[in-house]
């Protein structure tokens, strides 16, 4: 996610925008920016790549004065990371200046209106979009700054979180926010914005939380809040009590557990970005070749590669095609045979992965077109796929990923249904109702995380267990293998996760008295044949949790503790059944105390072979 600063009041404001700018690198980011008021004018400088990169350039603020200023890191969702695309972004007389957080999903179509209106654009951003909006209403209406922005948030539609100055009304920060986070402090003759308490929390911890199409005008002397009648509202002030470190992981104790309860955004977000009034578009891939494809095949490593294995039956379902998956490190030394008609998906969230990068080369080699599906924008797969699918996660801190997998699931779930659109293997009606249940995951995923007391109770009794095995079929088995891999990177426990049939081909033989499994059973067809399987490990002595949707009861009389999820169209439990998973897997770290963040031997991106 981008982060966004502000501050207005008698001292230097760039110097302070910088520092603010410094606590919230954690959040990940491209490029960097800052605009202040002087006597006369707005002056923005910008800078691609390390913040340093700007501190430099200003000589740490000091070449750049004034008093009301506002800054902004970025995190590439629109447009390459590059100088020309940084923020703050400006119309092109200067008179109206921002920064800005979140997405804009329709923001060719209000593009293509200031076009008309004889607006240029510079950069590829939706934030240049947004800010020359404000401008058009400003200057065409003849309207106050209230009335500017709301005239323009009436209508973006997407996630913003604003900050912006008016050259013609030096002094004062206007703000506006809709679904991405933005909070204001409240100074002694001085004022600040930020995305995120860590940016201010050394200059002020009493803080506005501004709501949803709520409109803020900070000067260095008041803070005052319109709604979108422009009408002043109040609000009261809280103080937080967190210290800086705490602060970062919004209260959270790790990243990761910040990440897992991000899920719901993550999924909405990326969501949102490719389903616009109940179609599927995908701007950059073209259909012709998703329309006349005859096999897919599916490459990555790790939990990008079990978003894959979960990708696989999905595809196989809606659109009859056939699906090969790879290891990226198999993959690229097996000489795979790929026929005509196909497409390769790679799936990476840092798009850096040396396997998958050497994957993606082989399959063009081989003269078959690959689309990635990346969460960093302009990452080395990203940039060098056909097509990009981008998630929108925003960055992810912790080395275990949680909520990058959770929106590589969307995106391949969209795929799916896109391609069974354009082969005709799906009806209209059956997408609708696919659409329809995929609207309902972030909420039911928000449901799921209110019952993480429970698992952390049940987590704490297995933070010595020596080995750990979890078991399902189809995508159940796919989900099994997230799951394991959850729980060996970050808690150092043994853990294999088997296809539930195949227990009596070998495995079983490990099963000793105590020992936790865990079956995973959302696929209702299979429901019977996987209980039969873990009846079987628990004659051996096994301790049995299951993972399944809500309504079958029946499974309490063969597990010792029951997991419900709620129940959505079978193609996407793989979404619901994985949260448990990641939340047992992380209490049972913190139960061992271990580093969750950041786990022995393991990088967040492994860059090399
Ligand atoms: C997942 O929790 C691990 N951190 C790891 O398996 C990761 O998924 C794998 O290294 C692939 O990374 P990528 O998605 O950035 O390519």
């Amino acid at each position: 996610m981008c982060g966004i600063v502000g501050y207005v009041g008698r001292r230097q404001a760039a110097p302070i925008l910088l520092s603010g700018l410094r606590k919230l690198e954690y959040r990940g980011y491209d490029s960097a920016g800052i605009a202040v008021r002087n006597e006369r004018e707005i002056v923005t400088v910008k800078a691609q790549g390390r913040l340093q990169r700007l501190f430099d350039k200003t000589d740490n603020g000091n070449a750049v004065e004034g008093f009301c200023g506002i800054g902004h890191t970025r995190w590439a969702t629109h447009g390459e990371p590059s100088e020309i695309n940084a923020h703050p972004h400006a119309s092109d007389d200067g008179n109206v200046v921002g920064v800005h957080n979140g997405i804009i999903e329709n923001y060719q179509e209000l593009k293509d209106k200031l076009l008309r209106k004889g607006y240029h654009f510079y950069s590829s951003t939706d934030t240049e979009v947004a800010i020359k909006l404000v401008d058009y209403y400003w200057k065409k209406y003849q309207l106050g700054a209230v009335d500017a922005i709301n005239r323009a948030m009436v209508r973006i539609r997407g996630s913003y979180a604003l900050a912006i100055m008016f050259r013609d009304i030096p002094g004062e920060i206007w703000v506006a926010r809709k679904d991405s986070p933005l909070i204001i402090g409240a100074g002694d003759g001085e004022n600040f914005v930020a995305s995120d308490v860590p940016a201010i929390l050394s200059h002020t911890r009493s803080v506005y939380y501004i709501d949803n199409l709520e409109i803020g005008r900070l000067t260095a002397d008041s803070i005052t809040f319109y709604n979108l009648d422009g009408d002043t509202i109040e609000h009261t002030p809280v103080t937080i009590d967190w210290d800086a470190e705490a602060a970062e992981k919004g209260g959270f104790e790790h990243y990761m557990l910040k990440e897992i309860h991000e899920q719901p955004a993550a999924v909405r977000e990326t969501m949102n970005s490719y389903v616009h009034d109940r179609r599927i578009t995908f701007e950059d891939v073209d259909e012709s070749v998703l329309a006349g494809l005859e096999r897919i095949y599916i490459v990555g490593c790790g939990s990008a590669y079990h978003a894959g294995l979960a990708g696989k039956a999905v595809f196989e379902s809606l659109t009859d095609l056939p699906v090969e998956i790879d290891l990226a490190s198999e993959f690229r030394y097996r000489d795979p045979k790929l026929v005509r008609n196909s497409m390769v998906i790679i799936i990476s969230q840092s798009g850096e992965t040396a396997d998958s990068l050497a994957a993606l080369r082989l399959a063009r080699e081989k003269g078959v077109p690959v689309l990635s599906v990346v969460n960093v924008v302009g990452s080395s797969i990203a940039r060098e796929s056909d097509w990009c699918v981008y998630t929108h996660a925003g960055p992810e801190i912790s080395v275990a990923t949680t909520k990058a997998y959770s929106a590589q699931l969307i995106v391949l779930y969209l795929l799916a249904i896109r391609i069974g659109e354009l082969k005709g293997t799906i009806s209209e009606e059956y997408s609708a109702e696919l659409l329809d249940a995929m609207l309902k995951l972030p909420d039911q995923i928000s449901r799921l995380l209110e019952d993480k007391e429970r698992i952390q109770w049940f987590a704490s009794k297995y933070a010595s267990a020596r080995d750990i095995f979890f078991i399902g079929r189809g995508l159940d088995y796919a989900v099994s293998m997230e799951g394991s891999l959850k729980l060996k990177e970050i808690s150092y426990i043994h853990s294999e996760a088997y296809a539930a049939g195949e227990l009596k081909h070998g495995t079983i033989s490990l099963i000793e008295d105590g020992i936790l499994v865990v079956g995973i059973l959302t696929q209702q067809a299979l429901f019977e044949k996987t209980v039969s399987n873990m009846v079987e490990v628990k004659s051996r002595g096994a301790y049995l949790m299951a993972v399944t949707s809500y309504g079958n009861y029946s499974i309490e009389d063969t597990a010792n503790f029951c997991v419900y999820i709620p129940k959505t169209d079978e193609h996407f439990m793989a979404s619901l059944a994985v949260i448990p998973l990641q939340l047992l897997a992380y209490y049972i770290s913190v139960a061992k105390g271990l580093n969750v963040d950041k786990p022995r031997n393991l990088a967040k991106s492994v860059t090399v072979e």
